[in-house]
């Protein structure tokens, strides 16, 4: 696909995706509503509020918002946000952490040109670094958060330096079902016109559908305090959502959960013919194919027990890995998959990479598992899957294996039913990437019963 292989000059393919489309997406100038003719809307005065989110993670990249006084999403330059992006991983300043001072310096930059300066004091600014973070030691990611504080708390925007965090999982996303949800026009009365969105991170896997007001009041209670189910509001509606982070089960991070197991020997899961190691936030790991090559049977069952399908469950009806399943209903019935997902599924054709968004059915995932684990060699899997990059080649049959088991024996979804899987959401005649910041400032000029400096709960759990 030409969108990934362009991704790939990039560093962690799967998941840059969202940043190296650049800033303003949108050329086409069709107007979402019959506003009177030119950039009214644009220069709609003093009531527009803004919102810069930086977002870090295999890339470190700065998004500005611009929303009406009800909290409704207005154009900026002509496309739904302004985006600059340093492709840098904010995990690769550990050692360094005061450099990274320059590189916010750089985007500060950008992003205060697109805020006017009377309304910069009031502006907000949000930085969620990725919880791939949690793989480092605490005081070495704390250094880096606290250069990013100091830095930001000498910006001329409104900071708080709660707003300066790791995002959890949870949280991340709860953000990304708002942004989907908003954008695809679904938050206007009932939450049954949502759907559930399940996000492949790099790190983390997420969940996040709506439930009713009963199931909310309902919701049990967990020995380790967990509340899986938390209130959002959105514009002047308020949803339930039931949300949870699967930590490490992140597109990345779920092949040492898989590889572990198999560090002494061989594993079934690595793609015929290689043999190599895998450096993980340090850790080193054996990716070395079994003599006989890869089996998609026996992956299967290392597979399961990296997922811990097993686990206590303190409430009945679990997923995976111990995690409530949050009991179901009308707010799951659609369900979008993304990043990862539509990813990987782009890599092997059955998800069209050149569209934001394809229904499939969730076999589809296992049929192409299935062939994958039966090459005999990496130029067989090459060439049977010439759109994989050469350096995910050794972990194809692995990382379609786990989808496939993740939707079906995790989420316990019936192989059959069909599911979107999708990168961008079109929204008058632009598309906007999936992501959480939007979802994270749609929340915040949303809680109009507070003024927005009293809004503290950007990053809790
Ligand atoms: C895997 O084995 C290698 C030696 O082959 C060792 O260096 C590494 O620490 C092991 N990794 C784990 C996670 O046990
Ligand atoms: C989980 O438990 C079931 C029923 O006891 C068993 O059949 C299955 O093999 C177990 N799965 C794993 C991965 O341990
Ligand atoms: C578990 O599922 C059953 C059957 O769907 C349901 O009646 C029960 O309320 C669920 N319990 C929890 C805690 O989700
Ligand atoms: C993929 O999507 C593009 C854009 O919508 C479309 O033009 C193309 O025909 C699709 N390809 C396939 C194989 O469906
Ligand atoms: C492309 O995506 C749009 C929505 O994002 C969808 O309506 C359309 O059917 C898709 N086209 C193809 C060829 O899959």
């Amino acid at each position: 696909m030409a969108k990934s292989g362009l991704t790939r000059t990039c560093l962690l393919s799967l998941f840059v995706l969202l940043f190296v489309k650049f800033c303003v997406s949108d050329t086409s100038l069709l107007n979402r509503k019959a506003a009177p003719a030119g950039n009214n809307q644009e220069a709609s005065g003093d009531d527009s509020r803004y919102v810069i989110v930086f977002d870090a993670g295999p890339a470190i990249g700065v998004r500005i918002f611009k929303f009406d006084e009800n909290g409704k999403v207005l154009r900026i330059n002509g496309g739904l946000e302004v985006f600059h992006v340093v492709p840098e991983a904010l995990s690769s300043y550990v050692e360094n952490p005061a450099a990274v001072a320059s590189v916010l310096a750089q985007l500060l930059e950008k992003a205060l040109d697109a805020v006017p300066s009377h309304l910069q004091p009031e502006t907000p600014v949000i930085f969620g670094a990725n919880d791939e973070l949690f793989l480092m030691a605490e005081d070495k990611y704390e250094k880096i958060l606290g250069v990013i504080r100091d830095f930001l708390s000498k910006s001329p925007l409104l900071y708080k330096p709660e707003w300066v965090n790791i995002l959890p999982a949870a949280k991340e996303g709860a953000y990304v079902w708002d942004t989907i949800n908003y954008l695809m026009g679904n938050l206007v009365g009932d939450y049954s016109n949502t759907v559930a969105v399940l996000t492949q991170e790099s790190a983390s896997m997420q969940v996040a559908y709506a439930v009713s007001v009963k199931a909310a009041a309902n919701a049990p209670k967990f020995p380790n305090g967990e509340e899986y189910i938390t209130a959002h509001q959105i514009q002047s509606n308020n949803y339930y959502l039931y949300s949870h982070g699967y930590f490490p089960y992140g597109a990345y991070s779920v092949r040492t959960e898989i590889l572990k197991y198999t560090n002494d020997s061989y594993s079934y899961c690595v793609t015929s013919g290689y043999d190599e190691q895998l450096n993980y936030y340090g850790e080193i790991y054996n990716v070395r194919a079994s003599p006989t090559g890869s089996s998609y049977e026996k992956c299967r069952a290392n597979v399961l027990k990296a997922l811990n399908v097993n686990a206590t469950c303190y409430v009945h009806n679990c997923t995976f890995d111990g995690a409530w399943n949050g009991g179901g209903g009308a707010g799951i019935e659609k369900i979008y998959l993304t990043n990862g997902f539509h990813n990987t599924g782009a890599d092997v054709s059955i998800v069209n990479g050149s569209n934001t968004s394809t229904d499939l059915k969730i076999l589809e995932y296992e049929k192409v598992a299935k062939v994958s684990c039966a090459a005999k060699s990496p130029e067989e899997a090459h060439n049977l899957f010439p759109g994989v990059p050469l350096f995910e080649l050794p972990y194809l049959c692995m990382d379609l294996v786990y989808i496939y088991a993740v939707l079906v024996d995790g989420f316990g979804i019936d192989p059959t039913k069909v599911v979107t899987a999708i990168n961008a959401v079109q929204y008058g005649g632009t598309s906007m990437d999936v992501q959480w910041a939007f979802g994270a400032a749609l929340e915040l000029v949303s809680s109009k019963h507070t003024k927005i400096w009293d809004v503290p709960n950007v990053f809790s759990s």
